[in-house]
């Protein structure tokens, strides 16, 4: 059909978008040479047939060991500079681009210096490419509520560069109550919240990122479905889910994209739009994974497709005036 080339050029935001998981094998060895850093694996094609994942911790081990090749502010720049070319490309006018300063303060790289080249990329992007961008931080949930505190409160200095903070990282095992006085804390600063849950984690940290952390959109939130309750207010509230097709697939939330339960979301009347959470490591950014699913997906047409680019624009962080130029 016509109806991804005429996807691939119509406006849309993105929303769930790991700048480290943007990290190209190519530009990972070229970091890793110039830093000095021993990668675990000797080349970029021994590198990509270790991407095959079977859970979301076989995903997060091998990406927190890439992301360690980031050392000075130029790196973090020709990361993001390179995700905003992609997204250009994909037709792509808004971003809202995650980060996870713990990966770095944890290996002694100075907040400042991944802001410095995150805001750089940033700018060059907004300059020479027309973008809306702007930067959320996530705590890592694997990590303990104080340290996330403690990096909030190292992002004080940063408040007018950032206009969120997240949760992500290990789903299992860390419900977002572990969080509430963090994001009780990053609320109070007027920041807006959002919280991964529901990936591989049950339909109740859904209900917990929502009334225990108060956040305004779900990542990912694909197994809302099994509680009929929460579908409910999900549609009622209008809550935004930004699902990651290709993510699933490759972290085995769901065998095939035929299988990916995107049809019923959008049955269901739900808020959702598409994502490519780590492009880099997943098969493919944002027009990827709106081919791939249109293609996989016979339930999906037109009005399908308008409803997930004009869902993406709608549940951005972006001001009113920025989304009357799109919408
Ligand atoms: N960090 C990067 N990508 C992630 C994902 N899909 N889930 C949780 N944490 C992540
Ligand atoms: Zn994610």
């Amino acid at each position: 059909s016509a109806l991804p080339a005429l996807l691939q050029a119509a406006p849309k935001a993105e929303l769930h978008l790991h700048i480290e998981g943007s990290l190209e094998p190519e530009l990972m060895f070229e970091l890793a040479q110039r830093n000095h850093i021993q990668l675990s694996y000797p080349d970029v094609a021994s590198l990509r047939q270790a991407y095959a994942f079977s859970n979301l911790q076989s995903f997060l081990d091998i990406y927190y060991a890439g992301a360690s090749v980031l050392i000075t502010a130029a790196d973090f720049e020709a990361m993001c500079w390179a995700y905003c070319q992609r997204a250009a490309a994909d037709g792509i006018v808004r971003a809202e681009l995650f980060f996870d300063p713990q990966t770095h303060t944890e290996r002694g790289i100075a907040l400042a210096t991944v802001l410095e080249g995150l805001l750089a990329g940033i700018k060059r992007a907004e300059r020479e490419l027309g973008l809306s961008l702007d930067l959320i931080p996530c705590f890592l949930r694997h990590l303990s509520e104080a340290e996330a505190l403690q990096t909030l409160q190292a992002l004080e200095p940063f408040r007018e560069q950032i206009i969120g903070v997240g949760l992500d990282s290990s789903e299992r095992g860390h419900p977002p109550l572990k969080f509430a006085r963090a994001f009780a804390a990053a609320r109070a600063m007027g920041l807006h919240v959002v919280a991964h849950a529901g990936e591989e984690g049950p339909a109740a940290y859904i209900w917990s990122a929502l009334e225990d952390l108060g956040v305004e959109r779900i990542d990912h939130g694909v197994r809302c479905l099994e509680d009929p309750d929460l579908v409910a207010h999900l549609r009622q509230q209008r809550i935004p889910l930004t699902v990651c097709p290709l993510s699933n697939v490759k972290l085995r939330v769901f065998d095939k994209l035929q299988e990916h339960c995107l049809p019923r979301l959008l049955d269901e009347g739900l808020m959702v739009m598409l994502n490519s959470d780590d492009p880099a490591y997943f098969g493919g950014y944002l027009g990827e994974n709106l081919r791939q699913c249109f293609d996989a997906l016979p339930q999906l047409g037109a009005e399908q497709a308008y409803r997930l680019l004009r869902n993406s624009l709608e549940a951005s962080f972006a001001t009113d005036a920025d989304k009357h130029t799109w919408i």
